[in-house]
């Protein structure tokens, strides 16, 4: 146990159902009247974005929407935003949205700080200031980059997920409000609900955990344990959907400070590759990872078992995985490209904070195990 460390949020936090009609307040009472609004065509359609707009609106902030973003963003989305932002001159941009749509946010802005139009470039700046307000609206529970620096930006080119950080890229405000994410549909509802699960798992196990860390993310575990599959299969259910939506911000604040683990060095490798979904490639991930780490970290894992009332914590992952039929079989990766992903995992820096150390045999093994593999 780490007790010696930095813990700084900079991004302040409204939270709580309702809490996005305190948007324009927030604009207006930084000077702020003319935003983007950056979002997927999915959050467009759904509806979310009106009675935003309409609240904007009456309060004297003129609004463009931009609804290019896209899944696993890539450079060439974020520099679509970033000429959109050109042209529009906001002086906020509002992203309303999944971690996708508010690390594209991240990106734009910290991009045009920079003068750069390549998104890779930021990590070669020295000194990355963000030249607009952020405002992040997340509409799923999973990532948690509403209160985080970090940005992953897919390079179509090497397959890689880059993860790019700076305290400088922190969102100006994070609007946490369950409301948002009542419409998400149960199959996302599950898979960025065990992102958030497995951001608080490896945050818990990392080796750079702290006492602080460990009281965010015990509680998120046990709201994740409490509500995930009410607000799968409830959609509406405005408690299950509060509980998972602080879930998700107790894992983000304490991930961007003691980091991760293999999962996520292993996952950011399967959506670089194949394009799949962040937390699915996660929640299949997950308890393969954890059987390898047990035996480092005995106490801890007892800790995980006490948090799930009545059975352990593996039992309670496995009762839920059969309860959504959640296995690897169904996501497939190539038998050439192990060697390349396993290397990779090895050298992503979620990997410098796992328990226990892999080499590229152990982690070939888990793609292995966890996944279907073709030729
Ligand atoms: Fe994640």
């Amino acid at each position: 146990m780490k007790n010696y460390f930095d813990f700084i949020l900079p991004t302040p936090v409204l939270f709580g159902p309702g809490m996005a009609e305190r948007l324009p307040t927030e604009l207006r009472r930084r000077g702020l009247a003319r935003a983007l609004v950056v979002t997927d065509r999915g959050v467009r359609e759904a509806g979310i974005l009106n009675p935003l707009l309409a609240g904007l609106d009456a309060a004297g902030v003129t609004c463009c929407v931009w609804d290019g973003v896209v899944s696993n963003p890539d450079a060439d989305s974020v520099r679509e935003g970033i000429e959109v932002a050109k042209r529009n001159r906001p002086d906020a941009l509002v992203a309303v949205g999944g971690g996708s749509t508010l690390d594209t946010a991240k990106a734009i802005a910290g991009c045009l700080a920079a003068g750069v139009a390549e998104v890779f470039a930021l990590r070669e700046v020295k000194d990355p200031r963000a030249s607009l307000p952020v405002f992040c609206l997340p509409t799923t529970s999973g990532t948690g980059s509403e209160v985080s620096y970090w940005v992953v930006i897919t390079d179509r080119r090497t397959h890689e997920k880059v993860s790019i950080g700076d305290p400088a890229l922190s969102p100006t405000l994070a609007v946490v409000d369950p409301l948002l994410t009542l419409s998400l549909p149960p199959r996302l509802t599950l898979w960025t609900g065990l992102d958030a699960l497995t951001h608080a798992v490896e945050a818990f196990l990392s080796t750079a955990a702290s006492s602080l860390s460990d009281l965010l993310v015990k509680e998120a575990i046990t709201l994740v344990v409490k509500s995930l599959s009410c607000a799968v299969d409830v959609g509406d259910n405005l408690e299950a959907r509060g509980d998972m939506a602080l879930a998700s911000l107790l894992a983000g604040a304490a991930m961007q400070h003691v980091g991760l683990g293999l999962v996520h060095a292993m996952s950011h490798q399967v959506g670089g590759f194949y394009d799949v979904h962040h937390g699915l490639a996660n929640a299949i991930l997950l308890p393969h990872v954890l059987k390898f780490n047990a035996p480092e970290c005995p106490d801890k894992m007892k800790t995980l078992d006490n948090l799930v009332e009545g059975e352990g914590f593996m039992e309670w992952l496995k009762r839920l995985y059969e309860k959504y039929a959640l296995s690897g079989e169904k996501v497939e990766i190539k038998e050439e490209d192990i060697p390349t992903m396993a290397e990779r995992a090895r050298a992503n820096v979620n990997a410098q904070t796992n328990p226990r150390k892999a080499e590229v045999q152990d982690i070939m093994e888990l793609y292995r195990k966890s996944f279907k593999v073709v030729e």
